[in-house]
């Protein structure tokens, strides 16, 4: 080989390493806090974190498997009394409280009016990409925990400098100065979700949010919202509810949603498409996190499905990072196709709490049962 050649393949092999870069993976270890993976975190309370110095605060990366390079997750807590450095980032992010109360400073760019506004345990809120921003704990004698789902895995991939996402002065016209206000512009979605949208960038307790409208398609005679934040175009939220002694149906959708429960006590199954028999269970409770994942790059989603085995309705807040190829694909199962052995663990789960099922027998006889109010 000459030195020619020589010298073009060890180009080609600088040009491969780069190609096969990621980036995401990289930031987490040098932010130099815990980086925890898996399907399901029992308790986001309960989870460690560690001095992190880019927010000034405590932190840790969750993340979910299959999520991959769609969408991060992080906890961060600001210690009693203070506040955390500020930021702006060019990715979007939504925050859900999970515990504690505080407040919020923003400005849309240097020399913009500074407004704040206050939040507590379940406010969820959004960031725009670049907004300037400060966090606050408001109490003195707790911490406060918030929770972040962020589209950074992919801007980051896309644009490979931590420069260009944290020292960016673009300014993203549209936003006005002040759009943190509970107040809400609604609207209904077309069929078949007929979903109520909530467009707020501020919902001061989802636990509390008390406008949810029913949701049959999902079955168990849920009802849902979806909340729209607006300045966010990649990220979004919905929550749901349904009954004491009732599930709903499997399904498979993209990843990048995590799945947080606000009450309820119940459990989750997750499988892989052709994995059936080797379902996980996910046991859960006020606090749990799980997610679900893609099984290769031709789109085969994981399925899901949410049984509720506690002794109140139980509620879950989604936080979404819409894919871009694969959208909002959605595929479900009727109670009529299901495997037989999902309806006996449920009822064997719920005769451990003593709880009587209240799944209509005609869901599993009639195909497209219409759940009866
Ligand atoms: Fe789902």
């Amino acid at each position: 080989m000459s030195d020619k050649n020589l010298e073009d393949k060890l180009k080609d092999a600088v040009l491969l390493a780069d190609a096969q870069r990621e980036y995401y993976p990289e930031f987490q270890k040098e932010e130099g806090i815990p980086v925890y993976t898996g399907y399901y975190f029992e308790d986001l309370k309960a989870i460690e974190v560690k001095p992190w110095a880019r927010m000034g605060g405590l932190g840790a990366f969750v993340n979910l498997l299959g999520e991959e390079v769609l969408g991060g997750n992080y906890l961060c807590e600001i210690r009693p009394g203070e506040t955390l450095k500020p930021q702006r980032h060019m990715y979007e992010e939504l925050v859900y409280v999970v515990s504690g109360r505080g407040a919020t400073t923003y400005w849309t760019h240097e020399g913009a009016p500074a407004r704040t506004f206050e939040w507590k345990e379940q406010s969820l809120f959004a960031l725009p990409a670049n907004v300037r921003y400060q966090h606050f704990n408001g109490d003195e004698a707790r911490p406060a925990r918030l929770f972040a789902k962020t589209t950074m895995p992919a801007v980051l991939q896309y644009f490979k400098s931590n420069k260009f996402l944290f020292e960016n002065d673009f300014v993203f016209p549209g936003l006005g100065d002040d759009f943190y206000s509970p107040e809400a512009k609604i609207y209904r979605e077309s069929p078949p979700w007929n979903y109520l949208v909530w467009v707020a960038n501020f919902i001061p307790d989802v636990r509390a949010f008390d406008k949810m409208t029913g949701n049959d398609s999902r079955g168990a005679g849920g009802s849902s919202v979806r909340f729209y934040l607006p300045g966010c175009v990649r990220l979004h939220s919905h929550q749901s509810d349904f009954p004491v002694g009732t599930y709903k149906k499997a399904h498979a959708h993209p990843p990048g949603r995590s799945i947080i429960l606000i009450t309820g006590r119940g459990f989750s199954l997750l499988w892989k498409p052709g994995e059936e028999k080797n379902k996980i269970k996910v046991d859960w409770k006020p606090g749990s996190l799980f997610g679900v994942g893609l099984t290769d790059l031709q789109g085969e989603c994981w399925y899901h499905q949410h049984f509720n085995t506690g002794a109140e309705p139980a509620r879950y807040l989604v936080l979404h990072t819409k894919s871009p190829v694969l959208g909002d694909k959605h595929v479900e199962v009727d109670y009529f196709d299901e495997d037989p052995e999902i309806r006996k663990m449920f009822e064997s789960e719920l005769a451990k709490s003593g709880v009587k099922s209240r799944m209509p027998p005609e869901c599993y006889t009639e195909r497209n049962y219409k759940w009866k109010k």
